[in-house]
């Protein structure tokens, strides 16, 4: 449950006056908000608390998140230059990771048996953010830059996975033991520009903990069409959003990958027997799969009420 702290009183009173990159990384503060979800919702996994614009700003970029509006850059990365102004700032070192280290090593600690996840943004994702400067609708500048000139696209979406290939690398050898890498708004792209353009910057972000033993979750929102392509750069499970039924999922995968997903968030806020037969609906065509971890298929709602989300998780645990 992506985001799930934010629904949560006690998160937002352990904000109060910390920006939220600020509380990223701070390693007690994270650890603490990881934290949270697990006690209220007796969920079988943590997430850790932070973003996937963390290893940008550990990189040296400007960037900060603005609430309610998400992730802004103090620049967009547009031009040649740009990108190897980019890359000149060098690799992201395991020094200017150690704040996500300690926080990572923190939360396992507490955790004990409840294993962690830990993850990164995709290299498309965290592009789009880049070329866009902020949030996007259809995320056209960083679509335009991949055509109009291949060569500064490919630099950029590189230094990108290395960088966030590092950041998921730091927290797997902290102690987490799953991962998952976000390409949230892979769901603009044609599967051939997929393929093409962004798949193999996704492979070799994944590379980076490809000598590890952690599996490996990979998501996207509206990309029923991309599904195998997203498996097929390294990932062990493949996420779902709202928009596919895990039956159907399935079939696209040929039977073979193990799913997450989809409860479809909007239905948080619906009447419990509404909810209760769409998490059964969800259940049930997910176990056609060879493994199903349940989970929405997208993030909380910030307004969600908490304790339906405790309710999802009990009634999960029944079925
Ligand atoms: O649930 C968790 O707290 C786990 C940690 C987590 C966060 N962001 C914390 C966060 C994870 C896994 C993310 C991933 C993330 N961040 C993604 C990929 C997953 C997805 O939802 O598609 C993306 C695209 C981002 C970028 C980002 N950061 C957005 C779009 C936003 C929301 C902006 C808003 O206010 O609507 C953020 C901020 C953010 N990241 C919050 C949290 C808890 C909210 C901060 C707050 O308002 O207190």
């Amino acid at each position: 449950m992506r985001q799930a702290g934010r629904s949560l009183p006690e998160y937002r009173a352990a904000r109060v006056g910390t920006a939220m990159l600020d509380a990223c990384l701070d390693p007690a503060l994270a650890s603490e908000i990881t934290l949270q979800p697990v006690r209220r919702h007796d969920v079988d996994a943590a997430i850790f608390f932070s973003d996937i614009v963390v290893p940008l700003k550990l990189a040296g970029v400007d960037v900060e998140i603005t609430p309610g509006v998400g992730p802004v850059m103090g620049s967009a990365v547009r031009t040649a230059d740009d990108v190897a102004r980019l890359r000149d700032l060098g690799p992201l070192t395991p020094e200017a990771l150690q704040p996500v280290s300690d926080g990572v090593a923190l939360t396992v600690d507490a955790l004990g048996e409840t294993p962690l996840i830990g993850f990164a943004g995709a290299p498309f994702t965290l592009a789009a953010y880049l070329v866009e400067g902020g949030p996007s609708r259809d995320h056209l500048a960083a679509r335009t830059l991949m055509h109009a000139d291949p060569a500064t696209w490919t630099a950029l979406t590189q230094w990108a996975a290395d960088v966030t290939g590092a950041f998921l690398r730091a927290q797997v050898l902290a102690g987490a033991s799953a991962t998952q890498l976000f390409d949230s708004w892979a769901g603009s792209l044609s599967l051939a520009d997929y393929t093409a353009h962004v798949a193999p910057a996704s492979a070799r972000a994944l590379s980076h903990v490809a000598d590890l033993d952690v599996k490996k979750v990979h998501f996207g929102t509206g990309t029923s069409e991309l599904l195998a392509a997203m498996r097929d750069v390294g990932a062990d499970v493949v996420g779902v959003d709202y928009r596919l039924p895990l039956d159907e999922a399935n079939r696209r995968l040929g039977g073979t990958t193990p799913l997450q997903g989809n409860i479809d968030p909007a239905l948080l806020a619906a009447p419990w027997p509404v909810l209760e037969a769409h998490v059964r609906d969800v259940v049930a065509r997910g176990s056609v799969a060879p493994g199903h971890v349940v989970n929405l298929g997208h993030g909380v709602p910030p307004e969600t009420d908490p304790t339906v989300l405790t309710r999802v998780a009990q009634l999960v645990h029944e079925i």
